[in-house]
């Protein structure tokens, strides 16, 4: 069964799909553990109420790497081989892609690579853009650059704030978020170059 490590900042409603999915035999994986980077991460409340091992990682005073080191060797010590990163908000070193190269998977609220980086709902108000969505991607060197698993777009209304459209959106991550670790724990992804075929 394939082991998957979950990296979390904030709420973990991403994570919290991808529990369930599991736990409904959805999704032929089992969580290793959950990281945060944030003490008082509401995921990890979450992630304990059902039974996975979760804790926080402190990065105060740890260089990038030094920190990225810390949760390699977490993840490693439990055989992790799938890392998902479902709202963590620190940007991982070359060490950490190296480690798990093509083997970390995060969520963006963009169809990237339009609005990359943080506040992409906020940046696609501000654009003007009539279409956004949700990405799903393999983590590479780059911010929010890595080869793209899955896209979902989603209109931008005219009354539309970055909390509305931010609800939309999330609603579409919590759909291709579990289907791209379905489809990797099930040896359905290849990754060609920057190209992701679906098997
Ligand atoms: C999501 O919008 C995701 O796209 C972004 O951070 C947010 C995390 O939400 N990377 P949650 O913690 O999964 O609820």
């Amino acid at each position: 069964m394939l082991k998957l490590g979950i990296l979390i900042s904030g709420r973990g409603s991403n994570m919290l799909v991808i529990i369930e999915k599991i736990e409904r035999g959805n999704i032929p994986a089992e969580i290793a553990c959950v990281i945060s980077d944030k003490e008082d991460a509401k995921g990890l409340v979450k992630a304990r109420e059902h039974n996975i091992c979760a804790f926080f990682l402190d990065p105060r005073g740890l260089s990038r790497k030094d920190y990225d080191k810390l949760i390699v060797y977490e993840l490693k010590k439990r055989d992790v081989e799938l890392v998902l990163l479902a709202g963590f908000m620190r940007i991982i070193s070359p060490y950490f892609v190296d480690e798990y190269k093509n083997r970390i998977m995060n969520i963006h609220p963009s169809l990237l690579p339009a609005f990359p980086g943080l506040h992409g709902q906020r940046q696609a108000l501000e654009y003007g853009v009539k279409i956004t969505g949700a990405t799903v991607h393999f983590v590479d060197y780059g911010c929010d650059t890595g080869p793209i698993i899955l896209q979902k777009p989603v209109p931008v209304l005219d009354d539309d704030t970055e909390e509305t459209l931010s609800e939309r959106i999330l609603k579409e991550e919590h759909k291709i978020y579990p289907l791209a670790v379905k489809l990797y724990a099930e040896g359905r992804l290849e990754v060609i170059g920057k190209r992701v075929k679906i098997l």
